[in-house]
């Protein structure tokens, strides 16, 4: 059951508190990366058209923890942005809730210092979800709470995996961590007509295969000397990588194979890239997987920080059904779990 929605609530001529993820990539004091700042305007541009009194707009930002901290995740660049954006006095962003140490242990003094002085709670924050803190989760037992538009998307969207695909549905797989996407395969490989394992993730499901299903794993790699951007390379079967020798991107052969897979496809989930992709010597893995699912006519779903980012580096984030902004969120979700910032919301409880 989805949590019920802010364009069900009363909000004329109140103060409602917003749980954003607004939670950006920085540099040198700057938002390098917008995504998540766009994606949680629409819920505040309803609540001003619906007369919001006020609006109080809270998230996170980083992990600080000491001091100096304080100065590198200070909200002030997210502020800016989303002022620039929104260009409404009603806004408000407040300083980054992780500042107060009570946030991330759902302190509930914290959460009554979020909720003074307002009237209701929209929680659009999806990719923290997954974290039970005063603001995702504390605040939603002192006010009354409703979902954001961004939030219920994710739920929908990343839903549709949960529930009957249509078939075949390719799964894509890949990065460095085998750890950090063993759940969800755990929970959808089965369902899967198809999984593809590229990165790092290939080798190690290589040597000990945690899973009860076929894997498809690559045929060929690039190969690389050393771990660097202009290490010497060649294409080497995936098998027989010579000695000393490291597979950073999957070979010609397999991206074939994988792009023949996918566009075959009805639903595709892909998360996290073939191989280095941040280097262009080790990135064709990775945009050839980001152009067959572009390129697929089924519901496409990618998921994860890496590879979020390679669809946009393609060039063809706009030719996917929806791409999440939540990592560990989305990937808890598709593992099959309840994420708390979800149940606090009435109307979350059970499925989704
Ligand atoms: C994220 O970027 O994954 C979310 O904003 C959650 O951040 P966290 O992992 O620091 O809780
Ligand atoms: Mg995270």
């Amino acid at each position: 059951m989805l949590p019920r929605s802010v364009d069900t609530a009363d909000v004329e001529g109140k103060v409602v508190l917003v749980r954003s993820d607004l939670n950006v990539p920085l540099e040198d004091g700057r938002v390098a990366d917008d995504t998540r700042i766009q994606a949680s305007l629409p819920t505040l541009r309803l609540l001003l058209e619906r007369g919001a009194r006020g609006i109080r707009v809270c998230s996170h930002l980083g992990r600080p923890k000491t001091d100096e901290d304080r100065a590198t995740y200070a909200m002030a660049p997210v502020r800016d942005a989303v002022q620039a954006a929104i260009g409404d006095e009603r806004v408000e962003v407040l300083e980054n809730t992780r500042f107060n140490p009570g946030e991330t242990k759902n302190d509930p003094g914290f959460a009554r210092e979020l909720a003074q002085g307002c009237d209701l709670y929209v929680n659009d924050a999806f990719g923290s979800a997954h974290r039970a803190h005063s603001s995702t989760v504390g605040v939603a037992e002192l006010l009354p709470a409703y979902a954001g538009l961004l939030l219920l998307d994710e739920l929908r969207n990343l839903g549709r995996l949960l529930g009957d695909v249509a078939r075949p549905f390719v799964i894509v797989s890949g990065g460095a961590k085998v750890e950090d996407k063993i759940g969800v395969l755990q929970n959808l490989g089965e369902k899967a007509d198809a999984v593809l394992i590229g990165g790092k993730m290939a080798e190690d499901v290589r040597t000990v295969n945690p899973f009860t299903f076929e894997a498809i794993l690559p045929v060929d790699v690039v190969a690389a000397t050393e771990f660097a951007a202009d290490a010497e390379t060649q294409v080497t079967p995936f098998d027989a990588l010579p000695d000393g020798w490291l597979g950073l991107d999957v070979g010609p052969e397999t991206r074939d194979e994988f792009a023949r897979r996918i566009a075959g496809a009805r639903t595709v989930f892909w998360n996290g890239p073939m191989g280095v992709f941040e280097w262009p010597a080790f990135a064709a893995g990775t945009v050839a997987v980001a152009e067959a699912v572009a390129g697929c006519d089924g519901f496409t779903v990618v998921g994860g920080g890496d590879s979020v980012r390679a669809v946009h580096e393609a060039g063809v984030a706009d030719r996917i059904s929806w791409i999440s902004t939540g990592g560990g969120a989305s990937l808890e979700l598709l593992e099959g779990k309840e994420l708390p910032g979800v149940r606090a919301i009435p109307g979350g409880g059970d499925s989704q």
